[in-house]
């Protein structure tokens, strides 16, 4: 399986997808993308010997225009799927519908709550007591797409932002990998906004 994992920034979740590739994946990660020139999964991707393109935004260019010259990219490396690890853009819903069902994202909550930014704030505000990071298809409305896997964190009192998210990363680089290597192995599929495992609805 040709994988692309489209980054801006750590690659923490990218990594943890390399190292698991080493450790048979069935997946290859053939390109990484950054959108931003100075994001250090690019030096991971480089220390893996991985391939990588930076795509960045034009002064003046348009969503659609920038889109265009993304999804060029990615399809240079002919990819089975493509993982969205920290990739901070919002995607144009042509792009998306370009790579329906072979698409995946990462979103640091417990889906359908907390889309968007802030996360791990928002939960603690509300006073939560669980939280936690969920991997679904990319559909065009953003962070609406179908549920993959998600994995829960305790929130305690007291919690700070920092340590908050340090909790989800861990089970983020737990549960990405794994539904990389679902979908190698042909497990995985969306149909009509569902998303299957072994045929059964998630
Ligand atoms: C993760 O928290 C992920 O949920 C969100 O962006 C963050 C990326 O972290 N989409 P990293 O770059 O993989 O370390």
């Amino acid at each position: 399986c040709r994988v692309v994992v489209l980054i801006s920034g750590n690659g923490s979740n990218l990594q943890a997808i390399l190292d698991a590739c080493d450790d048979n994946l069935l997946a290859d990660v053939v390109g990484v993308i950054s959108n931003k020139p100075d994001a250090y999964g690019l030096v991971r991707a480089h220390h893996s010997e991985v391939d990588t393109s930076c795509v960045i935004a034009a002064k003046g260019e348009s969503r659609a225009e920038y889109d265009a010259r993304l999804s060029a990219v990615i399809d240079d490396y002919r990819p089975d799927l493509i993982v969205l690890a920290g990739f901070m853009r919002i995607l144009s819903a042509d792009l998306v519908t370009r790579y329906l069902g072979r698409m995946i994202n990462i979103h640091p909550s417990l889906l359908p709550k907390y889309m968007g930014l802030d996360t791990h704030q928002r939960a603690i505000n509300a006073g939560d007591s669980e939280h936690g990071a969920s991997v679904h298809f990319v559909t065009p409305e953003l962070d609406a797409g179908p549920v993959i896997l998600q994995a829960k964190v305790p929130v305690y009192e007291g919690d700070s932002v920092e340590l908050l998210a340090e909790r989800v990363h861990e089970q983020e680089h737990a549960i990405y990998p794994l539904v990389v290597k679902w979908f190698s192995q042909g497990r995985l599929r969306m149909q009509d906004g569902v998303a299957y495992l072994d045929d059964q609805p998630i």
